[in-house]
């Protein structure tokens, strides 16, 4: 992982492989004044040609002769006006990934010119670290090392203004890195291929994870579930040999009375379909269908280790979606923990069936809110593509907070509506519910499946299918999982303390 330190004084006066200097389009002549000096007038030229001129993404590399910057590297912002979290984050990455590839393993990033509005100081630093950050993640756990990969930024020191404290701001370093350690934790996770991710591997992991953070874990396994009546969870995994789990972590950061927040992240291991098989192109990709559960674990990790004054439970039902002669089949019908019975008609549209149970589970802990997260539909990317989860619920005031949330910090929500009308698509025939809705609204009839066991709290669903997974590279987010969703749970949960 990338070292962060802390430096305040002046830019040009530092021994440093590389000084980042960050710059918004315009005015580029007064913002580099003195390091023109420097640099004999040179950059006056090259402001006029237009070989740098402040665009987004925009990079030049200058190698220095005397001084004790070796090189300066300016990188265009875009313009000040369309500044946000996010596009800082990405500045941040766009250097770590561009200076690691030509193996300058050290620099010093000049954040003062860097604007987020109000309170913004405190977000810059934030946003530059967890770019550096997320920019040094790998997954090369089962690969040779090779030439082809690049080792990430040993280590970036922060240039802040005199005026600023320290102390707080080194702070806010160690919380991006509890936030960037959540967010690898669930990317690791969902990279990790399904023939060396068991849901009791999931379990295991959870126990390492409240080990670490001391939380209380509890893991109801198979015998467990049976005599408490998981009939829906059941349903889905007894088509594979590999034994599900429910997996409970707490923690408790506030006080003793208070009612938790209930997180839920749906943890199928492997969704091949069951006996509605998918097709085989992309089935690779359903290694990724713990993405929630991936995201649910990062964000208590990160809520503990950030120490938040909040009590959470983190309910992550595991199980694999496998066809197989045990398997359940298209027109079963599976009585669920809360006693519904569900006509199962797609065995592919699993996800609904283990979280309708675990909504139900959580019921008992009289959670003040209840957010779920999920890889749940094929829909969802038509809908919305990859660049925003869907949320639904029943409670417009938790929707709102979340999207605000979302906003903040990247992790970019769109709600769909749940209106009663769309329940009708999913009344059963031959039971209560029917586990599919048709073809229309394929993203909402899941969510009002849903809400038929999330009837007794403040309830919301996050879909995550077209978010979780990244096709290919962008700098901080190499192809594969996101970590999406942890950002925004603790961003959330920071936003109640
Ligand atoms: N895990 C899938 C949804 C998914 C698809 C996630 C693509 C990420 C990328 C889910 O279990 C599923 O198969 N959903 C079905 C539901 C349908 C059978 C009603 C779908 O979306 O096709
Ligand atoms: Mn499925
Ligand atoms: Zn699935």
């Amino acid at each position: 992982m990338t070292k962060i330190s802390i430096k305040v004084g002046n830019p040009l006066k530092q021994k440093t492989a590389c000084l980042v200097l960050p710059a918004y389009e315009g005015r580029l002549k007064a913002a580099f004044a003195e390091l023109d000096v420097l640099l004999k007038g040179r950059l006056q030229k090259v402001f006029r040609s237009r070989e740098f001129s402040g665009k987004k993404g925009e990079m030049l590399l200058l190698h220095s002769v005397e001084g004790g910057c070796e090189r300066f590297l300016l990188v265009g912002l875009g313009p000040k006006k369309q500044s946000n979290a996010a596009g800082v984050r990405s500045f941040a990455s766009q250097v770590a990934t561009y200076l690691s590839e030509r193996h300058i393993g050290r620099c010093l990033i000049d954040t003062t010119p860097l604007q987020l509005g109000k309170g913004g100081e405190t977000a810059v630093l934030g946003a530059v670290s967890e770019g550096l950050l997320l920019a040094g993640y790998r997954f090369e756990t089962y690969r040779e090392k090779n030439a082809e990969s690049v080792a990430p930024l040993s280590a970036a020191a922060l240039l802040i203004g005199s005026s600023r404290d320290r102390a707080a701001a080194e702070a806010t370093v160690g919380e991006a890195e509890a936030i960037c350690a959540g967010i690898c934790r669930a990317r690791d996770l969902v990279n990790l291929p399904g023939n060396h991710k068991s849901p009791q591997f999931l379990a295991e992991t959870a126990q390492q994870i409240a080990k670490d953070q001391g939380l209380r874990c509890t893991l109801l396994p198979r015998t467990e579930l049976e005599k408490q009546g998981f009939g829906a969870m059941l349903g889905v995994a007894q088509g594979s040999v590999r034994d599900p789990y429910l997996i409970v972590l707490e923690y408790h950061g506030g006080t003793k009375d208070e009612r938790p927040v209930a997180l839920i992240g749906k943890g199928v291991v492997f969704d091949a379909g069951g006996i509605s098989l998918k097709a085989a192109e992309k089935m690779d990709e359903m290694k990724m269908d713990m993405a929630g559960g991936a995201a649910v674990l990062g964000a208590v990790q990160a809520v503990a280790q950030l120490k938040l004054p909040v009590n959470l439970v983190a309910v992550v039902p595991a199980v694999e979606n496998l066809p197989s002669g045990t398997a359940y089949r298209p027109g079963d019908i599976l009585t669920s923990l809360s006693g519904k019975t569900i006509e199962v008609l797609n065995t592919d549209a699993e996800g609904r069936l283990i979280l309708a149970d675990a909504l139900t589970w959580v019921g008992q802990y009289n959670p003040r809110v209840v957010i779920d997260v999920a890889t749940m539909t094929g829909a969802c990317i038509v809908a919305l593509g990859h660049h925003a989860s869907a949320v639904l619920g029943n409670h417009d005031g938790l929707i709102r907070e979340l999207i605000k949330a979302g906003e903040r910090c990247g992790d970019r929500l769109w709600q769909l509506p749940l209106w009663e009308e769309y329940s009708a698509q999913i009344k059963g025939d031959f039971g209560d519910i029917k586990n599919t809705g048709g073809r229309s609204a394929g993203t909402i009839t899941a969510a009002a499946f849903l809400k038929q066991f999330a009837e007794d709290y403040t309830w919301a669903h996050l879909d995550i299918a077209g978010t979780a997974w990244a096709d290919k590279n962008t700098p901080g987010s190499p192809k594969g999982g996101t970590g999406v969703g942890v950002r925004l749970l603790v961003e959330y949960l920071r936003g109640q303390c």
